[in-house]
């Protein structure tokens, strides 16, 4: 996702700020931009794509003395990719850069424009940037004017600032978006949104904790916490390797995205609840009229995410939901009436199947609309419409954060066409929303939890298959585990409907058969545990998954009680994720790049 910098002191600082969004590229961004405040000027560039435009436009420009410049790589959510877009944002004598979104942006920016502000872009930051000038007319001090803007911001955050008045301060702060600043013994300052740029620049290093704001100048470093008490900065040794920065001292990005999820769930879900309402602001709900039927269609684990929509589309929205494998769909002359919403989903929003199957829809007339993870990608600019799913970069193969909001948007989906269609009581969807809120909660991984899994692994490593079973939305969820497992263990793993069993399968069920067994309390508990019972009387090993303890099973992973099925669903989703990651630690494997798989296929 975006990517922020900040310097302060006397070094190029064009250089260090260009560098710094050079070891954030990782993360993956569509524009760049830089400003910087010298002898009381500011020169300002920005870029879209990559970070060699914003080179280019940076050319011939030099600080040779001190100044203070913030930096950023935009991952375009509200508004497109373009210039105007990118940060830093400008006022009239002030520029901005930020992570994270303003939830109540609209509101402010209503305010600021009857007041007369013209605003350039249609970013949600822009309004930190007016807001502070508005305040910096009546406060005290320019700091007084950037606290107070912060005391009127919502959602999440993480904000750098400079103004002309203050050529030597830097304003920070923080909120549910990462940040920490650096120091060194030259008395520079070095701000970023990770460790990666810091590294060979600073020898310590503070993270800021959510609420910390304050301001840097060359001699002081002033945080304040979220009551705006004073409070002294932590200071951190800082590691100089900057791959296992990039994965945030984890073992892979694998295991950084799993643990990732909570934080990419809550900004899928930011901006797009009310008490009793899902917003989509991306959607027009015209694209709605005249459709009869949804139908789906997408490739491998995107495939397994749309299949659960086809459940909850008709079971929350009552609306005719069908899915396609995308390889399948376009060699086989399918039947397109215009009464159907064609859906895609991709976590890239390039693969090639899945792309064609759209080019199709379009060429057929059908409306269209993708569920995508990467703005500006063939698909997103294809479509009818979009909705992005916001996990940020993944950069494991095997998915796991953006099968989890993939999820969560078609969960959403669902619950904003119940309402669109009058098909659910008020009162379920204002349940659901708040069960939705939730999901990050379930989707944190708990040590106790990996650590059982870890000593569990050892016990599956070998055998001659594996079952990984469920119903309703635990059926591709319980295809989706077989998928990561294979993946990265390259064992051989099949997920089924629990009740398809005893149609074939259980022929193969002996000791050193694996069945992986979903067992949700909420959804067809019964049902589900007496089709387990059929396997464990033929003697396969059976590892059950379930917050109700199950005594047919010979191991046994618990998840916390859940009020209802769908956190069920996230809760098994990170023991299925962390259960193949542990399976392939032990085997060897390389976990972030399997053999034989690409990260975006491309090709047909
Ligand atoms: C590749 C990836 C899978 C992904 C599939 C579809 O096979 O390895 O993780 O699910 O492509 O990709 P998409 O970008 O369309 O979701």
């Amino acid at each position: 996702m975006c990517g922020i910098v900040g310097y302060l002191g006397e070094k190029n600082s064009k250089e260090i700020l260009l560098g710094g969004l050079k070891e954030l590229e990782y993360r993956g961004y569509d524009s760049a931009g830089i400003a910087v405040l010298q002898d009381g000027q500011f020169d300002s560039f920005k870029a879209i794509g990559k970070l060699v435009n914003l080179e280019e436009k940076t050319k011939d420009f030099v600080t040779d003395k001190f100044s203070i410049g913030i930096g950023h790589t935009r991952w375009a959510t509200h508004g497109k990719p373009t210039e105007l877009n990118a940060h830093p944002h400008l006022g009239s004598e002030s520029y901005v850069v930020h992570n994270g979104i303003i939830e109540n942006y609209a509101e402010l920016k209503k305010e600021l424009i009857a007041e007369g502000v013209t605003f350039l872009s249609q970013t949600d930051t822009e309004v930190i940037v007016h807001q502070f000038e508005k305040n910096l007319k009546t406060a005290n001090s320019a700091f007084d004017a950037f606290k107070t803007t912060i005391s009127q911001l919502e959602g999440a955050y993480a904000t750098l600032l400079v103004t002309k008045g203050e050529e030597e301060t830097i304003f920070f702060a923080k909120h549910g978006s990462p940040m920490l600043v650096g120091i060194n013994a030259e008395n520079e300052k070095y701000f970023a949104s990770s460790d990666t740029p810091l590294i060979g620049h600073c020898s310590d290093v503070n993270y800021f904790e959510d609420g910390d704001f304050g301001y840097v100048t060359p001699d002081e470093l002033a945080i304040f916490d979220v009551t705006g008490v004073k409070k002294e900065p932590v200071f951190q040794k800082l590691s100089t390797n900057k791959l296992s920065a990039q994965k945030d001292g984890f073992r892979f990005f694998m295991e950084k995205e799993i643990y990732e999820q909570s934080t990419v769930i809550a900004d899928t879900l930011i901006g797009r609840l009310c008490d009793a309402e899902v917003l989509f602001d991306e959607l027009d709900p015209t694209l709605f009229d005249g459709i009869n039927e949804i139908k789906l269609c997408a490739c491998g684990t995107s495939y397994h995410s749309a299949l659960t929509a086809t459940y909850l589309f008709e079971r929350h929205a009552k609306v005719k939901t069908s899915i396609e494998v995308a390889s399948e769909f376009r060699y086989r002359d399918p039947i397109m009436t215009k009464d159907t919403l064609f859906v895609v989903i991709s976590q890239s929003g390039e693969t090639a199947d899945t792309l064609e199957t759209l080019k199709m829809a379009k060429a057929a007339g059908l409306k269209t609309l993708v569920i995508c993870n990467v703005d500006n990608s063939s698909m997103v600019r294809l479509a009818d419409a979009c909705i992005l799913t916001r996990a940020g970069v993944e950069k494991g193969v095997a998915s796991t954060k953006a099968f989890a909001t993939q999820v969560t948007v078609f969960w959403m989906m669902s619950l904003y066409l119940a309402g669109l269609k009058k098909a659910l009581p008020q009162e379920e969807i204002a349940r659901q929303i708040a069960l939705l809120r939730e999901v990050p909660a379930s989707v944190k991984v708990e040590d106790e939890m990996h650590e059982k899994i870890k000593r569990l692994s050892k016990r599956y490593l070998h055998g001659h298959g594996f079952f990984f079973i469920g119903r309703d939305v635990f059926y591709p969820l319980a295809l989706e585990g077989a998928l990561k497992l294979k993946e990265i263990s390259y064992l051989h793993a099949e997920g089924y409907p629990s009740g398809e069993m005893k149609h074939g399968p259980i022929a193969l069920a002996d000791p050193e058969l694996f069945t992986i067994a979903l067992l949700p309390q909420h959804l067809l508990y019964e049902k589900a545990k007496s089709n387990v019972e059929e396997l464990s009387a033929r003697d396969s090993t059976i590892c059950a998954i379930s917050s109700i303890a199950f005594d047919k099973a010979d191991d046994f992973i618990p998840i916390n009680e859940c009020k209802d099925y769908m956190l069920e669903f996230f809760e098994m989703m990170v023991v299925l994720q962390v259960l193949s990651l542990e399976i392939s630690v032990r085997l060897g494997n390389d976990v972030d790049m399997p053999r034989n798989l690409a990260k975006s296929v491309t090709v047909e």
